[in-house]
């Protein structure tokens, strides 16, 4: 079993001295920077926007992996890619025209991911898996970090796995919402390849020790 990809979400950072977060996980074992914006329409929640994400992308040295709780997340595609994002994920359940969104994010020069809310069935994915980067499987109700992990999303790791499988796609398998020491490893051992960690991280004690924790699973 390799070692799982980490993704420290920024939601859980201190937003009065996010500096010094982004310092810490520049020099962590993380692989890259998890990114939440919302819209407090298709969540019931808004974090931030992009003239604080501007300071954020020029702070952290680590790939940022953009998550977008957005609906029409198709306008925002030239905003994303100018923070310098390697991946931008849009929900399913945003998407009318979700192979559409998907090759402009591609043109845009970034990677595709696609997010399933924890209704939202592994199937749904079948006539578009083999065009995507990643598949980033919610294991809460998106909107708010500190929630309680959903089990039977174990069972989702599982059937995407097959699916991947199954069709020869290429895609990454992430998962957030509620990741710690105990969940991410149940997370790895179904076949995650990438864990989101909030709360898990940024209100460790030692957030570095708890990323190299995460990472060595
Ligand atoms: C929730 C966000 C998550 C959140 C995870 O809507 O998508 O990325 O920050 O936080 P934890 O790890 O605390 O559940
Ligand atoms: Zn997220």
């Amino acid at each position: 079993m390799s070692k799982p990809i980490i993704s420290p979400s920024l939601l859980s950072a201190n937003f009065l001295n996010l500096q010094k977060d982004l310092e810490i996980i520049n020099k962590s074992e993380a692989d890259w920077l998890h990114i939440d914006i919302m819209d407090g329409v298709f969540v019931p929640n808004i974090s931030f926007g992009f003239p604080v994400l501007q300071y954020v992308a020029q702070a952290c040295t680590k790939p940022l992996d953009v998550h977008l709780m957005i609906v029409q997340p198709e306008k925002f595609i030239k905003e994303v890619k100018g923070l310098g994002s390697m991946m931008m994920n849009v929900h399913y359940e945003t998407c009318t025209h979700l192979h559409r969104v998907i090759q402009q994010i591609k043109d845009a020069g970034m990677q595709a991911g696609v997010t399933l809310n924890p209704a939202t069935p592994v199937c749904v994915l079948k006539d578009i898996i083999t065009e995507l980067d990643m598949v980033l499987l919610m294991s809460v109700n998106p909107g708010f970090g500190g929630q309680k992990f959903i089990p039977q999303t174990l069972n989702k790791v599982k059937e995407l796995r097959a699916l991947i499988e199954e069709t020869g796609a290429h895609a990454l398998i992430e998962v957030d919402g509620g990741v710690n020491l105990e969940t991410g490893k149940l997370l790895v051992e179904a076949g995650a390849d990438a864990l989101v960690a909030g709360n898990a991280v940024f209100k460790a004690p030692d957030m570095l020790q708890m990323i190299s924790d995460l990472k060595n699973l």
